[in-house]
């Protein structure tokens, strides 16, 4: 692959033939440095380049350098480090790449020589512009053999639940999921997006019921998610009222039974019953209406209805699959504002029968599963002793009169899918409080002989967003967040009274910066730490924020647009001009673009790429003073545009790689 180096690279020596794992220089600049150093490391130390090569780090900081080797990662016994990596240090040789090394405590410290750096970073940024940073050889099956095909990923993400709240669990799913997609594509794997909507269950029979009696076909039509959410919400206020009176009802009723046994005493004994009998009359009329409430109430027509959509009646069905297709069009047009379009838009209900029912073949066959009350269930604890078992608890997979559950879906849903498209990797992207479904899932998977089905599978975790709402009341669906945001983001940018007229369109381009605003805030933090949805600090222009992102890409746009240079000159300009330290710490961070997003894919942090970015925006915004366009020689002002140039690319790479719609005024 050395081979293939350009930008002059071609006679240094990358590693004297040797094939070092994972070296891409063609994806990676700093690939020409880690085989580099590593092979001139060998052969003063005499330790196999192979183990060299690993030890051969980024450094955290820039003020330590750019590489650092820890003397004690190459395995020299009897000696002391120290004194080690002294000797190493006054015994490397003259290298084209690299400065001589400092011996720092048992560190050896590298520092990649400015103008090597400068000559082959931005010449391979102008070459891959957009796809800079990407690395297809990762998605290889074989690494070594690109036709034997790509590896397939299913990323699941989003899953709202038709007709229910639109919560901050979907919407950080959203939002990671959408990011991870993009990650798995730029490491050249085959993204299948999937989602998994909550479209079946008995609530389905009760908003049949609802629609029934109270729908309008006009609404549905115009806002079916709004829609079907008010006539959900209506109907179990109503049930809940059912509910409370059926409680209400036996309460009273309660003593009835005593009066009965009382009265059947009396009269076993020949006595006279009827002052009890008068007693319990009224309360009999009580639980005749209880029971009535039971068997014909609304819980139990929407549980009939559900049956009978499960039993696949078409009239049921047909109802509940407009619901499902007129939200999907309207989930469509929301998501593409985030950058997300699924491939799939699974769901509960599309789970087969079949494939249900021979997943419960296995677990009987595999003797997991028992019955209690003419349910069915899995008791973990009692199958995996200690810990494991009793995290899992018990699982519910059949109900008493035969439906299906949430797990049961799942297990099926598993099965279809490794069917379908035979993937290497299945992430499901779901909120933190579904760690045991999830785990119940891929450990029934695995106990029911699916052992390596289930180690493919996994699950990306995240958790709370504290403190979310919306000013009109409830979210229905992600619009009403982002519409609130964007009202937010417009108050903000009114403020700025002489910046917010040279706007040319307020609305649109307050839509996507608060759209922005929500998506770094979310991505801001650990995905496991909860954050505080806070809409003044999200909006806001200073600060690790979305607008601020924006801002910094705008304004580098803005440079370009003022300067009027054809970008042919920029690529061309003579580098050797670019001597400040500000110019050259820019591109040892433009340089480490492609490890951030490597390390990305072990993390799936978001916060790993958005860090390096507001370092990236932070250098940047440091240097404007000192590295000024306008007014400097015309040779001088094309070396730093080139700069900028990179910096722009490597900014929206990576804004897009988050899921951002880098904006350009
Ligand atoms: N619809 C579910 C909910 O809102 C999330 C689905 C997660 N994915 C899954 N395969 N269970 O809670």
């Amino acid at each position: 692959m050395a081979s293939q180096a350009h930008v002059g690279m071609e006679q240094l020596d990358l590693g004297q033939g040797i094939q070092f794992p994972n070296s891409h220089p063609q994806y990676n600049p700093l690939d020409h440095y880690r085989p580099h150093i590593a092979s001139l490391l060998a052969k003063i130390t005499g330790v196999d380049p192979l183990i060299v090569y690993p030890a051969v780090s980024l450094t955290q900081t820039l003020d330590k350098g750019d590489m650092v080797v820890a003397v004690q990662a190459l395995r020299i016994k009897g000696q002391q480090p120290q004194a080690l990596a002294e000797k190493w240090a006054s015994e490397f040789p003259q290298s084209d790449l690299v400065e001589k090394p400092i011996a720092d405590g048992t560190f050896l410290q590298f520092r990649f020589k400015p103008q090597a750096l400068l000559n082959s970073v931005l010449a391979q940024i102008f070459k891959t512009k957009k796809t800079f940073g990407q690395n297809p050889v990762f998605g290889f099956k074989d690494p070594k053999d690109p036709s034997k095909g790509r590896k397939r990923i299913i990323i699941e993400f989003s899953s709202p639940n038709i007709a229910k709240p639109f919560h901050a669990g979907h919407l950080r799913s959203t939002i990671i999921g959408g990011f991870l997609s993009h990650l798995y594509e730029a490491a050249g794997y085959e993204v299948i997006r999937v989602n998994y909507l909550g479209d079946w269950g008995k609530q389905f029979g009760l908003l049949a019921l609802s629609y029934t009696r109270d729908g309008d076909e006009q609404a549905l039509q115009q806002n079916p998610i709004g829609h079907l959410f008010d006539l959900y919400v209506k109907i179990n206020a109503e049930l809940t009222r059912e509910k409370n009176e059926i409680k209400a009802l036996d309460e009273e009723a309660a003593p009835l039974a005593d009066l009965q046994k009382q009265i059947k005493a009396a009269e076993d004994a020949g006595q006279d019953a009827t002052q009890l009998k008068s007693k319990a009359l009224p309360l009999e009329e009580v639980a005749r209406k209880s029971q009535d409430l039971k068997d014909n109430g609304l819980d139990e027509q929407a549980r009939r209805y559900f049956k009978q959509m499960c039993d696949g009646d078409e009239h049921a069905l047909s109802l509940w699959r407009r619901f499902r297709d007129l939200s999907i069009v309207r989930y469509k047009q929301t998501y593409a504002r985030l950058n997300i379009k699924y491939d799939h838009y699974l769901g509960e209900s599309l789970v087969k029968q079949e494939s249900m029912d021979l997943v419960e073949k296995e677990m009987d066959d595999s003797g997991i599963t028992e019955l209690s009350q003419g349910a069915k269930l899995i008791n973990f604890e009692k199958l995996l002793p200690g810990k494991p078992g009793k995290q899992l608890g018990k699982a519910l997979v059949k109900k008493k009169d035969g439906t299906s559950l949430y797990l049961t879906r799942d297990l099926g849903a598993i099965r279809e899918r490794e069917d379908l498209w035979h993937f290497d990797q299945m992430i499901y992207v779901v909120a933190s409080d579904q760690s045991v479904h999830l785990n119940q899932l891929f450990k029934t998977t695995e106990l029911c002989g699916h052992k390596d089905l289930a180690a493919r599978c996994s699950h990306i975790t995240f958790g709370l967003v504290l403190g979310m709402s919306t000013r009109r009341g409830t979210v229905k669906f992600l619009d009403d967040i982002l519409r609130d945001v964007a009202e937010h983001m417009h108050e903000v940018m009114r403020k700025n009274q002489a910046k917010y007229e040279q706007i040319e369109d307020p609305v649109a381009v307050a839509d996507i910066l608060g759209i922005s605003s929500v998506m770094v805030q979310d991505m801001s933090g650990k995905r496991i730490n909860n954050y505080h949805f806070s809409m003044d600090a999200m909006t806001s222009f200073e600060g690790d924020t979305g607008p601020y992102l924006q801002y910094a890409h705008a304004r580098l746009c803005s440079i370009f647009r003022k300067a009027g240079i054809p970008d042919t000159e920029i690529e061309s300009a003579d580098l050797s001009l670019l001597t400040e330290p500000h110019a050259i710490n820019i591109v040892r961070l433009l340089a480490r673009y492609p490890d951030t997003v490597t390390m990305t894919l072990r993390t799936h942090e978001p916060t790993t790429i958005l860090t390096y970015l507001f370092r990236l925006t932070h250098a940047l915004s440091s240097s404007y003073d000192v590295l000024k366009v306008l007014g400097s020689e015309p040779k001088l002002m094309r070396a730093r545009l080139a700069l900028y140039e990179a910096v722009r690319i490597v900014l929206g790479n990576g804004m897009r790689l988050l899921g951002l719609t880098p904006v350009e005024r």
